[in-house]
């Protein structure tokens, strides 16, 4: 499908555009986001340009992920990264990073509240999952204000870039 354009009190959530890679590559110079999202490391300025030009737009394309950026209303200045991945028949996840100067604003969770509600509306789908490395508390904190029910500890579950497998938190958002 075309992807969306959505409003908050405090943000636009676009789809990105070229014009957006710069600030992409800055935000995901960001050490959190290198360790607790699958953001390639190094990252490089190739990297936001595929994932701006190319992944992102295909994703809408091909109905399996809504990637949406959300900026600031006025300044435009970019908050963050939030995206609804199809996993399986009727089940999404969600996934999301926020530039580190935007955090602690309540800004990720605006913006995440937002693209479910859109999804609900729009996608035939029964579940939202989210997936987080133990100890990403801002994570499980966001999702927990979004209404996520932490539902179990998978052990040992993937190997970060630090090398070492991780315990990751599960958590689940039924249709309301
Ligand atoms: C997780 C992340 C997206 C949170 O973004 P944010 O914009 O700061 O989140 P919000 O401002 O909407 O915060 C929502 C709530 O979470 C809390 N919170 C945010 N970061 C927190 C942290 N590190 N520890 C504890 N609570 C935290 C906030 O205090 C707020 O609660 P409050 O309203 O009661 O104060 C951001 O820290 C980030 O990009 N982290 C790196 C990438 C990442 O981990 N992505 C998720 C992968 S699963």
């Amino acid at each position: 499908m075309d992807p969306v354009t959505l409003e908050t009190d405090r943000l636009i959530l676009r789809a990105f555009a070229a014009v957006d890679v710069d600030a992409v590559y800055d935000a995901c110079q960001d050490q959190d986001i290198q360790f607790y999202t699958p953001a390639p490391v190094p990252y490089r300025r190739e990297d936001a340009e595929k994932s701006v030009c190319e992944d992102w737009p295909e994703g809408w394309a091909t109905d399996k992920n809504y990637t949406l950026g959300a900026f600031r209303k006025g300044s435009e200045a970019l908050v963050g990264s939030y995206c609804l991945t199809r996993i399986s028949q009727g089940v999404l996840e969600l996934g999301y990073w926020a530039v580190r100067e935007q955090r602690g604003q309540g800004f990720s969770v605006e913006a995440a509240r937002a693209l479910c509600d859109w999804g609900w509306a729009t996608l035939d789908v029964h579940r939202i999952e989210w997936w987080a490395m133990v100890g990403n508390t801002g994570s499980r904190a966001v999702a927990e204000k979004l209404g996520f029910t932490v539902e179990g500890t998978l052990r040992q579950r993937s190997v970060a870039n630090d090398g070492k497998p991780h315990d990751w938190w599960v958590g689940g958002l039924l249709r309301p």
